[in-house]
């Protein structure tokens, strides 16, 4: 279904239930809490990516959020839920107008939001300045949830330290001991490498060298071809969207899939693979989700996903859908009354989610303490290796808070 046309369905649903809401006050008001009732709907703002590099990731956090509300019929804590949103077209240089205008003019309780680690630090600065309530579905720049720590500040997703750092170990068991590094010269980039690069060399690994390329580029060409003249053991690698999309192609192309195995962070092969096609074959990421998670809360939300949206779900949908279930706790800790901010954060600080990625709890900084998997493409889905390790708690460096 098309974000118009979710919008419109929530938002008639509101008016519905609203109507249907009124009516029952009028029949017994003793009933309801006629604050809570008669309560404008808790407005959600989503700051996402809507088109470039990273547009498919950010509607699947749209979907992923937005099926979640569907599935409580609309409302959360009791409290009608209604959206606005905005594309951040993941430019850091837009970023503060953006998240502005969601505040300033459009007035929203929440913003959820984005995909992006320089946008995302940006948002950080002005909820921290407006004491907006925040939680972030993707981005994972560490200084989020480590020196700009903040209570009104929680992640739905990772830190970039958290998914590449068990990879340094994984890739050095797999008597991998020479590796170039590939990534975009940017937050998210530098962070992932450097978290890899600093558990590889810890476990004896080498690094080669680093190659790198500004974001959002891809021309590719001249840097395989220097991987190919290097000759490491292996390539570990952090892209994600179109540009993941293009570089697993290419990496293909040039034929060194088959003499030189790519690794990387779990996003070079979530939510592309229907595009990379016999490309990924074989390619072992980390992440904190993998597709076929024997659990419950996944089979499930596969299968809702897939109903609602006619595609299957990936880790950017399971960030946005904990979101959401991230908020549920907090309003309904509150009965609706987000006015009670203090018992609404501590609710989602001490939550403890049955998320599609197994168990999901937060750590002081509000950053998710999770399972990091080991995973590889087999028949166009990132199949679980094994856990490449558990309970990943980030050390939120120069979070104060306690
Ligand atoms: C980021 O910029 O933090 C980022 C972007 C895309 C991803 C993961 C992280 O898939």
């Amino acid at each position: 279904m098309s974000d118009r046309k979710t919008l419109l369905r929530v938002t008639r649903r509101g008016l519905l239930s609203g109507a249907a809401g009124a009516a029952t006050l009028a029949v017994a008001p003793r009933l309801m809490t006629p604050a809570i009732a008669q309560a404008a709907p808790f407005k959600v703002g989503l700051m996402l990516p809507y088109t470039g590099t990273f547009a498919k990731l950010g509607q699947f956090i749209d979907d992923g959020f937005r099926l979640y509300v569907e599935q409580k019929g609309g409302k959360l804590g009791g409290r009608e839920i209604s959206f606005v949103q905005i594309d951040d077209e993941s430019k850091p240089e837009a970023a503060t107008d953006n998240v502005n205008r969601l505040i300033g003019r459009d007035k929203v309780d929440l913003v959820v939001g984005t995909v992006h680690s320089g946008v995302a630090m940006a948002m950080v600065k002005v909820a921290r300045d407006t004491n907006t309530l925040l939680i972030i579905p993707n981005a994972g720049a560490n200084d989020a949830t480590g020196p700009a720590c903040a209570p009104n500040i929680f992640r739905s997703s990772f830190s970039n330290w958290q998914t590449t750092y068990p990879a340094g170990k994984v890739m050095v068991d797999a008597g991998l001991k020479n590796v170039v590094t590939i990534t975009w010269r940017y937050t998210a980039g530098q962070e992932m490498i450097g978290a890899f690069a600093e558990n590889f060399t810890k476990n004896g690994g080498k690094i080669v060298e680093q190659l790198t390329l500004p974001f959002p580029e891809v021309e590719f060409q001249a840097l395989i071809t220097q991987i190919a003249s290097l000759k490491p053991d292996a390539v570990f690698s952090f892209f994600a969207g179109g540009g993941a999309v293009k570089f697993v192609k290419d990496y293909a192309a040039a034929g060194l899939n088959k003499t030189i195995p790519l690794y990387g962070a779990g996003f070079l092969t979530d939510g592309t693979l229907e595009a990379q096609g016999a490309a990924a074959n074989g390619i072992r990421t980390t992440l904190h989700y993998a597709d076929n998670l024997d659990n419950p809360a996944n089979i499930a939300f596969l299968k809702a996903f897939k109903a609602k949206t006619s595609k299957d779900g990936d880790i950017y949908a399971v960030q946005g859908y904990d979101a959401a279930a991230m908020l549920d706790v907090g309003l309904t800790a509150v009965k609706g009354d987000a006015s009670a901010r203090d018992t609404l954060v501590k609710a989602i600080a001490a939550a403890k989610i049955d998320s599609p990625r197994g168990p999901l709890s937060f750590n002081k900084a509000h950053n998710p303490v999770q399972n990091i998997y080991l995973r590889e493409v087999r028949n166009g889905r990132n199949e679980l290796v094994s856990i490449a390790q558990a309970d990943v708690d980030d050390p939120a460096r120069g979070c104060k808070l306690t």
